[in-house]
């Protein structure tokens, strides 16, 4: 029989109880639509709290949305973000971005999905040439799509440097808890105070279901954000069920203890499909995956019982996700099924 929970992604998790009971506690009674309504106050306030009473917060369904809006707000469509290889918006969000900011996506490659000032600076080039796209954005995500997480100090420099050349720094935070927490941060030490102009705050890896935030730490950038999030088909009628579920987090640090357990995982996995001769771990488990690359033979087994990505089919590379509801058992039974497996 099939294990009943995965490492395929946080994605695949359920939903954390509490969040669904915030959610069946807003199914009460009539309130106002499209977010002028008590829970999505409530919900504000607690941003706030996190990240400071200055910020403008606004829900959204995705996090391919959250990116795709944020960074639309920050450009023209002659301008270019600059980004890792492997973000999620060059790679996994089927030309988004790349429609409705009309911008040129700047790829660059890294050995860890980490972009640094000297990768990001050999991309700015061709600055007041008509003929160039001109770059405006430096997109980072945290935690990164290859498990690691960037240093408080790689984020400041990477801001300090786009503040220097006229662009924002902008965070896909998909897993911004999960990063936070591996660095023993608060979220808005992980951010803000390191020069992050907007961030994708996640909430669905981190046990909501469809809730994501675009977080603008200067109001001036999103005089129009209204008007784009409606136009960009975001803006949720039954908005309080989003809200409530980003409440729900909030409340006695749920997001805190889901990434941590998260991440616990992940470094329990590690240790333990360490000891397995034929799996190598390939970066980092700095927040709640763990890359390895396996004997490609083992792969089809492995997969006939447990669902999981191959992220580099030559490489025989596997990405391995730990979740808020994953297990020490979880765990223990998946690890041996590997060493069961690639031993054969
Ligand atoms: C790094 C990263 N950013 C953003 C997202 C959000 O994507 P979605 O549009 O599927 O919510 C994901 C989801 O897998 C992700 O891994």
């Amino acid at each position: 029989m099939k294990p009943a929970r995965s490492f395929a992604s946080d994605n695949n998790a359920g939903v954390h109880p509490k969040v669904l009971q915030a959610v069946s506690a807003a199914n009460q009674g009539h309130v106002v639509g499209y977010g002028d309504d008590r829970y999505t106050q409530a919900a504000v306030r607690k941003f706030k709290q996190h990240f400071g009473s200055d910020i403008e917060v606004f829900m959204v369904f995705n996090g391919t949305a959250a990116n795709t809006l944020g960074l639309k707000a920050l450009t023209e469509s002659y301008q270019a973000v600059i980004c890792a290889e492997g973000a999620h918006i060059y790679t996994d969000e089927c030309g988004a971005p790349e429609k409705f900011t009309g911008c040129k996506l700047i790829p660059i490659a890294t050995s860890d999905g980490k972009l640094t000032v000297e990768s990001v600076s050999h991309a700015y080039h061709g600055i007041g040439d008509q003929h160039h796209v001109q770059p405006r954005v430096v997109s980072i995500t945290q935690a990164t799509e290859l498990g690691t997480v960037y240093k408080p100090r790689e984020v400041r420099d990477l801001a300090r440097f786009a503040r220097q050349h006229n662009m924002f720094l902008h965070m896909d935070g998909a897993r911004i808890a999960n990063a936070a927490v591996s660095l023993g941060l608060t979220l808005r030490e992980a951010t803000r105070d390191l020069g992050v102009d907007v961030l994708s705050f996640g909430g669905t890896k981190n046990g909501a279901m469809g809730a994501e935030a675009v977080i603008f730490f200067d109001k001036k950038l999103c005089p129009d954000f209204l008007y784009v999030r409606k136009q960009g088909m975001q803006l949720a009628s039954k908005m309080r069920f989003i809200s409530a579920q980003f409440d729900a987090l909030f409340t006695d640090d749920l997001w805190r203890k889901n990434a941590e357990h998260a991440n616990r995982m992940a470094g329990l996995l590690r240790n333990q499909v360490r000891k397995i001769r034929q799996v190598k771990i390939m970066y980092r488990v700095e927040a709640n995956g763990v890359f390895a690359q396996i004997p490609r033979r083992a792969i089809a087994r492995l997969l006939k019982r447990y669902f999981f990505y191959v992220w580099n089919e030559e490489e025989s590379l596997v990405r391995w996700m730990c979740s808020f509801d994953t297990t020490e058992e979880d765990v223990k039974q998946f690890a041996a099924f590997v060493a069961e497996t690639v031993g054969v």
